[in-house]
């Protein structure tokens, strides 16, 4: 019974995750294309202001679920030392790849005039953003994969490698199409 609470709870974590991922996509959306700064005022109060309270809070239900259920029924299997490394690589993606970023953007727009001048712009239309966003979803879809068929340790390993690189290629791709269409533009 027990089990089963903390089970909801960690699913619940999980759901909470991705609705905070989608918000934060939705956030980014609109913050790239901010020209004004109470534009980008608007979009930063939607990604900091919930982003940054969903995301902890979910990651945090979702860790104690996590390794209440490991310690009480499964072990240190394959798939649970996995799981528990790639979040590990996940909260590290999100901290340093986006929090530190967005520390910085804050205040950068705060303080800038009207319209943002180039490099405020030029710091909202930063592709690590992004980038750091398509790694950590693939990263939790291949976590969620690993929760579900609970594989081997290789497997698992080799699941998560390749969501990796599926989040990398999937964060890079935008870039590689806006050159070529800046290109394209150029003449
Ligand atoms: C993005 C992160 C994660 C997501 C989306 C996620 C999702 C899930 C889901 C959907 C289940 C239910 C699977 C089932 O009942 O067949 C589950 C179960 C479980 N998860 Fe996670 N999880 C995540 C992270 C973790 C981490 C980091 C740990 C280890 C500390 C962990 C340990 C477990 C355990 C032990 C179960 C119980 C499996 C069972 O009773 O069948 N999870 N997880």
């Amino acid at each position: 019974m027990v089990y089963n609470l903390v089970l909801f709870a960690h699913i619940l974590g999980a759901f909470g995750l991705i609705a905070a991922y989608t918000i934060e996509a939705i956030g980014l959306r609109g913050l790239r294309g901010a020209t004004r700064r109470d534009e980008a005022l608007l979009w930063l109060r939607i990604s900091r202001g919930l982003v940054m309270r969903l995301a902890p809070a979910s990651l945090g239900v979702i860790l104690i679920a996590g390794l209440y259920m490991m310690a009480t029924s499964w072990g240190p299997r394959g798939w649970t030392v996995v799981a528990l490394v790639s979040f590990i690589l996940l909260a590290a993606v999100g901290g340093v790849g986006t929090g530190l970023r967005m520390a910085r953007i804050g205040p950068a727009v705060n303080g800038a005039s009207d319209p943002l001048p180039d490099e405020v712009r030029t710091a909202l239309r930063d592709r690590v953003l992004l980038l750091s966003l398509d790694v950590r979803l693939a990263i939790a879809v291949g976590i969620l994969f690993l929760m579900t068929l609970k594989p081997s340790a290789l497997v698992s390993v080799a699941v998560i490698v390749l969501a990796i690189a599926v989040g990398l290629v999937a964060g890079l791709l935008p870039a590689q199409r806006s050159r070529n269409e800046f290109r394209s533009a150029a003449g």
